[in-house]
This record gives structure tokens, sequence and C-alpha cells, in this order.
């Protein structure tokens, strides 16, 4: 089986100009079911909807008559420098929603200079990605059941040469995803009727599939799993909700580099993780898929800023979908915004080149947004934010 065209993807990627692009050539591409895996969230979505609402609640108040005609949108994040304050964020099972998975991402993101957090759920060998992908990679952790499994990856990741260890604290049970039990996803998918003329409508999905490795839970020893049990059954089975604030010191003591919280909303919690020591935190409700109404990480963001200082990192996700996003996180008090839907879409849509040219169109809105705002760096944008931005009722 020949591998699907190069020139069909990168026709694909071109033709999109932003996610909204990106998301409705991923709807055609995907099964239904796996499509809605990505796009849906938990309960009711309105979470996930007001995600997306805050950013539009927020004005840009632009100002005139500066030279902007050199603008730089570099940073440094954690220490290392990026091409922009945008990073991948870590999303399980990637290589369901194309055949490369998290190496077509990782590509990507070392081409555009971004990091790119692979998941404990990964769909890739933690020393296999770190191994053939240049880019400034993290690692994402859930404290599972299985304490002895959780260090050995966090150990493994950290000798693979993993820079930052992002530790995810809003899942201690998965969020109740309705979309997925409607459409009976699972991992790998069950084949009845409904799938398989769903399947027979999709063959650039799946034919890549038969030539390449199957899709598996990568970083799960095989005999851990019970029986038939599929990888979510086992994902879900992992979780624990006894997790407190005390199994986080002895695993951050385990990591080399920064250490990361992802999940937080609060700003008495965002300086508990600063005063025992850790780099900082990802102000994230999971893009809608764990709790449902949450305050939204952009709203938290100012509050959460005051409260830790300027030094310590605070990214922010959930609803990014445009550069003009990041300037907004950033003159909210950000150092970085994340993206996790935005990229799958673009990857399921014209795999790396999708994903490639996604990070490019958001690199451009950025720097156009930047010069119209009449700001010419990430720093300057960062000090005069309280200027720059007022926020509606
Ligand atoms: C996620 N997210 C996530 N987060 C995490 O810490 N570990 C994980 O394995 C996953 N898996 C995952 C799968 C899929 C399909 C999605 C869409 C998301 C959450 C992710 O890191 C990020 O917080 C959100 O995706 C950000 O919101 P947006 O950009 O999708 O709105």
């Amino acid at each position: 089986l020949r591998r699907p065209e190069p020139d069909a993807r990168r026709r694909n990627a071109r033709s999109c100009h932003n996610v909204t692009d990106f998301r409705a050539l991923a709807r055609r591409r995907l099964p239904r079911a796996v499509f809605d895996y990505i796009d849906g969230g938990a309960d009711r979505e309105s979470g996930m909807a007001a995600n997306s609402a805050a950013f539009e609640r927020h004005e840009l108040l632009p100002r005139v008559l500066r030279d902007v005609s050199r603008v730089s949108t570099s940073t440094t994040l954690l220490g290392a420098p990026a091409r922009m304050p945008l990073g991948l964020a870590p999303t399980g099972f990637t290589r369901m929603f194309h055949h490369e998975g998290e190496h077509a991402v990782a590509r990507a993101a070392a081409a555009a200079d971004v990091p790119y957090a692979l998941s404990t759920m990964g769909t890739v060998c933690v020393e296999d990605l770190a191994a053939h992908e240049d880019a400034d990679l993290w690692f994402q952790l859930y404290i599972w059941r299985d304490r002895g499994l959780t260090t050995d990856l966090v150990d493994r990741a950290a000798e693979a040469g993993y820079r930052v260890l992002v530790i995810t604290v809003d899942t201690p049970v998965t969020g109740m995803r309705e979309r997925d039990l409607r459409s009976g996803f699972t991992i790998p998918p069950t084949m009845g009727p409904a799938t398989l003329v769903d399947l027979a409508r999709r063959p650039g999905w799946w034919l890549p599939f038969l030539a390449s490795e199957p899709i598996t839970f990568a970083n799960v020893p095989p005999h851990l799993l019970r029986g038939t049990e599929s990888a979510m059954a086992f994902a879900a089975r992992q979780f624990d909700p006894s997790v407190t604030w005390e199994d986080i010191a002895p695993i951050a003591a385990r990591w080399p580099g920064p250490v990361l919280l992802k999940g937080v909303l609060r700003s008495d919690d965002a300086l508990r993780a600063r005063d025992m020591g850790l780099a900082g935190v990802v102000l994230s409700n999971h893009g809608g898929r764990q709790l449902d109404r949450t305050v939204t990480p952009l709203d938290a963001l100012p509050g959460v800023r005051a409260a830790v200082g300027p030094a310590f990192t605070v990214l922010v996700d959930s609803g990014v979908r445009h550069g003009s996003d990041v300037a907004l996180a950033i003159a909210l008090g950000a150092d970085a915004a994340l993206i996790g839907r935005p990229y799958l879409y673009a990857l399921a849509a014209a795999g790396d080149l999708g994903v490639a040219r996604l990070i490019a169109l958001l690199e451009g809105q950025l720097r156009r947004t930047m010069q119209l705002l009449g700001v010419t760096s990430v720093e300057e944008l960062r000090r005069h934010g309280g200027e720059l931005v007022s926020s509606r009722p």
C-alpha cells in the first residue's frame, strides 16, 4: 500500500486558513466517533463553549503610530527559546487521528520551534519519539494507581531527555463524555455495522494503518492489561481519585528539570505549587473535557498572576483558536498559551504538514495582531497588557 500522496496532504493543508477550516476537514476525513472524541467535552459541554466565549469577551485597545516594522514573536519558555509563546498540549491516543500520530506532531513542533508534550496515554514509545524527533519535548504524567508504573514512566522520560514534566491534576476520575457514550467510541474501535459503513466512506483515514504499526497504548507493558481489556478501560481503571499534594513532591524530586502542574484554576492552588518549589502551572479545564462549568482558564488568569507574582511560570490552555487569543493570554499575564484540539484537527486533516501549517498560521496571526496593536515584542505585550485589553461584562 502506498502512503497518501504528500501533494494531496499539501493541498489539504494549504486549503486551510484558520482552525475552523482544519476542523471542517478533520470532520470529513475521520470516522464520526473518532472526530467526536476529539471535538467533544464533558456533560453539557457548557464549559467547552465558555472557554472560547471568554476570549470573545475581551477587546483589544490598539495604540496607533508606533513603528511596528520589526516585530518579534520569540520568547523564552522555562529557560528554552521558542519562536512564539505557544506550545502543543498533551493529547492521548494521538495515532487514532493520523497513522503517523505523535511523530508527525513532534516533527512539526521541531520545525516551528515550539514545545510539544507527549501524553502518558501516548501511542508511541517514550524513547522512540525522543530518539527520532528533535523537538523541545515535554512529558505529561498521570499519577496512576500503579505507582511503580508511574515512577518508571517518569524515570524513562527523564532518561530519554524530555525537558519538562507536566503533571496533570484535574483527573481524579475521567470526565463524563456523553458523545463517546452515544457513539460507542472505544480504543481500539469495536466493529459494529455502523462503524463498518462509516469506515467504508473514509478509506483515507484507515488505509494507511494497514501498512503501519497497530494503535497501542505504547507505554504500558502489555501484561498489565487484563485479558481483552481495551486501552481505554485500562486507563479508566488507573485514574486514581486518592492522589493528593503529598504525591507530587516525591515525583517532582525525581525530575531533573522544571515541573508544571496542569489543570489548576485557583490562586490558592497555584500558590501552593509555587511554594513547594514547582516551576509553574498550566491553567486549564482540560478543554472542557473534565469538570464542566468551571471558571474559564482565561478568566482565572489575571487573579492567579496577581497572586503568584511575575517570576512563576503561568501557562493557559482551553479555547485558544487564533493568534489573537495567544496575544490576549499574554496581555492578561500568561507566559504562553497551549493548544489541544486545533493541532489534532490539523493532524487529522493533513498530517505533519497540517500541524506545520496551523502553527505558521497562528504565528502569522499573532504577529499581525501585535503590529496592529502597536507592540513589537512579547515582553512589551506582557508589560503593557493592562493598557491593551479591556473586558466586557
Ligand atoms: C486532551 N487533553 C489531555 N490532557 C492531558 O493532560 N493528558 C491527556 O492525555 C490529554 N488527552 C487529551 C485528548 C484529547 C483528544 C483532547 C482534545 C485533549 C487536554 C489537553 O492537554 C488540553 O488541556 C486541551 O485540549 C486544551 O483545550 P483546547 O485547546 O482543546 O480547547
